[in-house]
């Protein structure tokens, strides 16, 4: 009995103490603060699971042919994902380098994700990342699968193949 009692209070008091500190403002919230490892390791195995759960659309027919991963390309850039992973011979924008969690090189996530897993996370974002959620502003199922196509691709995309492909059409 008096065991539970002593636990009990230390339950309450680990409460308070982190209520304390969370709404106190005493947890830093900037980006410049690193996660512990041990929850920097939680956090990559929690989006990894989320993102198998989720991600159930199968590929469209054909997806991964040369057009669509060159149209995936244009789509790329054209909606700004350069800025923050880069693309071949593209260096990303300063600014990225100040992201927590850093954004990944696409070249090597790519092949570790499935495309399902690709065109899951373009549509839906990341919370409390800075990836953003394509789907939310209107960007369609078809213009994802390309943009899916093209992140599969990355590894056999050359910078020349890039600047042709994004080049502005005239
Ligand atoms: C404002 C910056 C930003 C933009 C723009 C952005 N991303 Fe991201 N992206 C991130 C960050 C940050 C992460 C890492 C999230 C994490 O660690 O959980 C990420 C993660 C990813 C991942 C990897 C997910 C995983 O499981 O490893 C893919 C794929 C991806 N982005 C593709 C894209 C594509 C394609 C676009 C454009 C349509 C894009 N991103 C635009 C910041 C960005």
């Amino acid at each position: 009995m008096r065991l539970l009692g002593v636990i009990g209070f230390l339950a309450i008091a680990v409460g308070i103490a982190a209520g304390v500190f969370f709404f106190g403002g005493f947890y830093n919230i900037a980006a410049t603060e690193t996660d512990p490892a041990p929850v920097a390791a939680a956090l990559v195995r929690v989006r990894t699971a989320s993102i198998d759960h989720h991600a159930t659309d199968r590929p469209p027919a054909g997806f991964g042919g040369p057009e669509m991963v060159q149209q995936g390309a244009a789509a790329f850039a054209a909606r700004g994902c350069a800025n923050c992973h880069g693309g071949p011979g593209v260096e990303w924008a300063k600014f990225s380098e100040g992201l927590n969690p850093s954004p990944p090189d696409l070249n090597e996530v790519g092949p570790e994700l499935a495309p399902r897993e690709v065109f899951w996370v373009v549509k839906n974002g990341i919370r409390m990342t800075g990836m953003p959620s394509f789907g939310a502003i209107g960007v369609t199922d078809d213009e994802l699968w390309k943009i899916a196509a093209f992140v599969k691709a990355l590894p056999q995309v050359t910078p020349a193949d890039y600047a042709a492909w994004t080049a502005a059409k005239p």
